[in-house]
């Protein structure tokens, strides 16, 4: 809502606000110019480690990586605070598609500094909210889908455990649900019973059985379908009326960065609807990262979306849902939507993948994956036993380093680190590395760089050691 009467307008258009932005912005452009790819500063080296060994003894754990970030970066680039200065190919586990510290959206985060709360709730939510809830909803439906409803919160987990509550009130008298084999869904006690790695949930009491069905195996794709279907008839059969839904992952995430041909899911997706049993989309990774904005979308599986859910690259989680599953008032609430900086991020990132040109064929994300693609094969021909594909889809790309083991992985993993790039492991067998690259400001010498550094880390003879 627009007008001169509101306190609000007259604030953001303030001579002064236009003014400060120039500043900040400029400010902002030419420190960030100065960064480029270096090892850790020496006198830093001693007080950064007793950082990371305070941070350990707070939180009772160390970090995966001695990653501590400074707050400044340029696009894939990030400082950190020992003064290296890395690749970041994984981004918060795929956040920050925009890269670090981009100019374009500081000016779009003044009005939210400059806004009257630092947090959007429940009870009460700025006009942002409303409009970052009609964006999401127009983009989710744009090809036929029928989501009419959008309930946001502030994590992945949130917004699957939100999913499934809806998915059993909904169903009255349901008590499971049904999952692929590898799903990861999330950590709350809810989520983490979907999720299927068991050591994930050591010490929790099971209270909502998962049934858990293979996924497709590209090696032999017809005997996998009709596994998966008949195994899901087996569950149906034997539990009859008792799953509130099927929840599903259209590339596996933490599973290891699979899909399968759209065929697989339809006949997924008929036998549930025959039987009445929901279709749940998780799409909290891989939103907006294939070679449409939903992966449901790429797959032509409009028709079918009962329940999705958003999260990672959207900054604010949401769980969609068509109007015969709108829940009873008290159901879903929370303290927090999310900050304001975060919701105008977010309605900033979903303008940007409607109006640039990412999707599709011929889009960005297609061609970013295939310029990863053409390194990972000419290294792989240079040394076979060193990378294996698949290769992943669109902005989540991934590789089966040396012999797919654990160790193996984590050993790539932390040497990439060394050199000055940041990855992460995703499936189990077998682990993979993957890169969840800022395919928004991505460039394609900064793609080179990268696989430039993975090259000679993957060919280094100190990888056999
Ligand atoms: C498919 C999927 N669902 C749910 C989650 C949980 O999201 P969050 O970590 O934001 O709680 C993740 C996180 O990796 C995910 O990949």
């Amino acid at each position: 809502m627009e007008s001169k009467s509101l306190i609000a307008q007259q604030l953001l258009s303030d001579p002064r606000v236009a003014q400060a932005t120039e500043l900040l912005t400029a400010a902002l452009a030419e420190h960030s110019a100065k960064l480029s790819a270096r090892g850790p500063i020496p006198e830093l080296t001693e007080p950064y480690q007793k950082w990371l060994d305070v941070f350990a003894q707070l939180r009772g754990n160390a970090l995966f990586f001695p990653y501590l970030g400074s707050g400044a970066g340029q696009g894939a680039l990030v400082e950190l605070a020992d003064g290296s200065v890395k690749y970041d190919m994984i981004t918060g586990i795929g956040v920050h598609a925009m890269g670090h510290a981009n100019t374009d959206l500081l000016p779009e985060l003044i009005p939210a500094v400059l806004s009257d709360t630092v947090m959007q709730g429940n009870l009460q939510q700025n006009t942002e909210s409303l409009l970052l809830s009609k964006q999401l909803v127009t983009l989710a439906n744009q090809h036929g889908a029928s989501l009419n409803h959008c309930f946001l919160s502030s994590s992945g987990a949130m917004a699957n455990e939100n999913a499934i509550k809806v998915l059993f009130q909904h169903k009255v008298g349901s008590s499971r649900i049904l999952a692929f084999q590898n799903a990861f869904a999330g950590r709350t006690h809810l989520t983490g019973q979907v999720t299927d790695r068991p050591k994930n949930r050591v010490g929790q009491p099971l209270t909502v059985p998962v049934d858990y069905v293979p996924f497709f195996d590209a090696s032999r794709p017809e005997e996998s379908t009709q596994e998966t279907l008949q195994i899901v008839e087996r569950y149906l059969q034997r539990y009859p009326d008792a799953h509130c839904g099927f929840i599903m992952e259209l590339v596996q995430g933490e599973g290891g960065y699979y899909s399968a041909p759209r065929e697989y899911f339809v006949s997924l997706c008929e036998l549930l609807k025959r039987h009445k049993v929901p279709v749940f989309f998780d799409e909290i990774q891989t939103f907006g990262r294939t070679y449409a904005p939903f992966a449901f979308q790429m797959l032509e599986l409009d028709e079918f979306a009962d329940v999705v859910t958003v999260g990672k690259m959207s900054q604010i989680c949401a769980t969609f849902f068509r109007q015969e599953l709108n829940p009873k008032p008290g159901l879903l609430s929370q303290t927090f939507t999310s900050s304001t900086t975060a919701i105008v991020t977010a309605r900033w990132i979903l303008r940007k993948l409607v109006e640039g040109n990412f999707y599709g064929p011929q889009g960005r994300i297609a061609d970013i994956h295939s310029r990863f693609v053409r390194r990972f094969e000419a290294i792989h021909a240079k040394a076979p036993d060193r990378i294996q594909g698949p290769w992943g889809i669109g902005g989540m790309i991934a590789f089966t380093p040396l012999d797919g083991s654990a160790d193996a992985a984590k050993k790539v993993l932390h040497a990439l680190y060394e050199a000055g790039v940041i990855a992460f492991v995703a499936g189990a067998g077998p682990a993979r590395v993957r890169f969840l690259p800022p395919f928004l400001s991505l460039t394609d010498d900064e793609i080179e760089n990268v696989c430039d550094i993975l090259e000679s880390v993957l060919l280094s003879p100190e990888l056999n050691s």
